[in-house]
């Protein structure tokens, strides 16, 4: 019997209704009150109501907040790093009661779900950044999102009516219970997850191969939310897995779904949230290589390893932690400082902006660093954006 990983907390979150109920709970909706929110804010919602989030059933209250903000838990003591929460104006929170049923709609006027809006609580910026981001500086991308919140956070359940349009992507969409059934049926018994918002370089493609030379099967689960304007769009990089999986990738061995949620760049408190949305999606194993969800210098290369050590018998899942990976001239293949014994001139390393600048003039990274399909596909893209 094929055996499943449980969700986080136990079992899969369930928030979402279809059908009649469904036509019944939009055509109530009409008569509440509603607050339109970011597609940040709806991103969230949409995990939550599908259990990406498990075991959250709704925008955390301030017990629940507090408790991951100080101590990584929940306040009945599950593990769960980043805050999930949703953020209004003071004005907007005198318009709700306590206790009162909110419509939550999009700026496109859709409503994307409800919310019984249980508690208002005011919160501090800072300590989430120090605690959340490791950082109170404003440049951070993160940190600035969390300034630029409104004061009061608003907690309760909530409940999905629409999930948001994924557009092109909708055919990599698929939710935990889907990702889950896909396992179960390509008798996956180990699942690995790869959490990206780059284009696969060979860095990454070394890394997931050997993950899965100990797995059964690869999750490539790219994060398509909000990213900050100088990462590679979502597009872009969707085109250049396709070529890469389409070229270097056993079929039957990796399956291509896009992650829907926003990027926090919270390094190693985001590997943390990265890991448990995985395992809710069916993961048994994580990968966490360098600088993990990382930005500038503002995490040390293995900060994000050390601190989900501290968490991996808990989530019950197994992190693969990777050493930086680099092509060695000498070795002749991909290595890192654990297999190869060869000094630092030999290795193969560009910059994020050096491979942007190369793209920008139409010049492929080298093929140690880049497969040439899929540098093709950036610089195209790079021409179109
Ligand atoms: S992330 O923000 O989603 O973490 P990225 O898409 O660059 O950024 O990384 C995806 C995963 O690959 C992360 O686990 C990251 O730590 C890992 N990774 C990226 N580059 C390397 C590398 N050169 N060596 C080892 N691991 C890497």
């Amino acid at each position: 019997m094929t055996q499943t990983i449980k969700a986080h907390g136990g079992s899969l979150v369930n928030r979402e209704v279809k059908g009649t109920k469904r036509d019944k709970a939009l055509n109530d909706a009409k008569n509440l009150k509603s607050l339109t929110i970011s597609n940040w804010a709806i991103s969230d919602l949409e995990l939550i109501g599908i259990g990406g989030f498990s075991p959250l059933e709704g925008f955390m209250g301030e017990r629940d907040y507090k408790s991951v903000v100080n101590n990584i838990r929940l306040a009945d003591g599950s593990v769960w790093s980043v805050p999930i929460t949703l953020s209004v104006t003071n004005e907007q929170a005198k318009e709700y009661g306590l206790g009162e049923e909110i419509s939550l709609k999009g700026e496109d006027g859709i409503t994307y779900g409800t919310m019984v809006v249980e508690e208002k609580y005011t919160y501090d910026k800072k300590l989430e950044a120090n605690n959340v981001y490791g950082t109170t500086d404003e440049a951070h991308p993160g940190v600035k999102k969390l300034y630029e919140r409104g004061d009061i956070y608003l907690g309760g359940p909530i409940t999905l009516l629409n999930r948001p349009d994924h557009g092109d992507f909708d055919e990599f969409y698929m939710d935990p219970e889907e990702t889950r059934n896909m396992f179960k049926d390509l008798g996956w018994k180990t699942v690995v997850g790869f959490q990206t918002r780059n284009p696969v370089h060979r860095a990454h493609e070394h890394i997931q191969k050997t993950a899965l030379e100990a797995v059964d099967g690869l999750l490539l689960n790219p994060l398509v939310g909000e990213t900050k304007s100088d990462d590679i769009p979502a597009d872009v990089r969707m085109e250049s897995y396709q070529v890469i999986l389409d070229n270097y990738y056993v079929k039957d061995r990796v399956r291509l779904v896009i992650y829907p949620a926003a990027m926090r760049y919270a390094g190693p408190r985001e590997a943390i949230l990265h890991a448990i949305v995985r395992k809710n999606y069916g993961c048994t194993h994580f990968i966490v290589g360098r600088d993990h969800a990382g930005v500038g210098d503002y995490y040390g290369t293995y900060d994000a390893q050390d601190l989900i050590a501290q968490f991996e018998e808990e989530l019950n899942m197994t992190i693969f932690k990777f050493e930086h990976a680099f092509y060695c001239t000498v070795c002749e293949n991909m290595a890192s400082a654990k297999t190869c014994p060869h000094d630092k001139e030999n290795h193969v390393h560009l910059s994020g902006t050096k491979v942007r600048e190369l793209l920008r003039n139409g010049e492929r990274p080298p093929k140690e660093f880049s497969r040439p399909e899929v540098a093709d596909v950036l610089i195209k893209g790079m021409e179109q954006n």
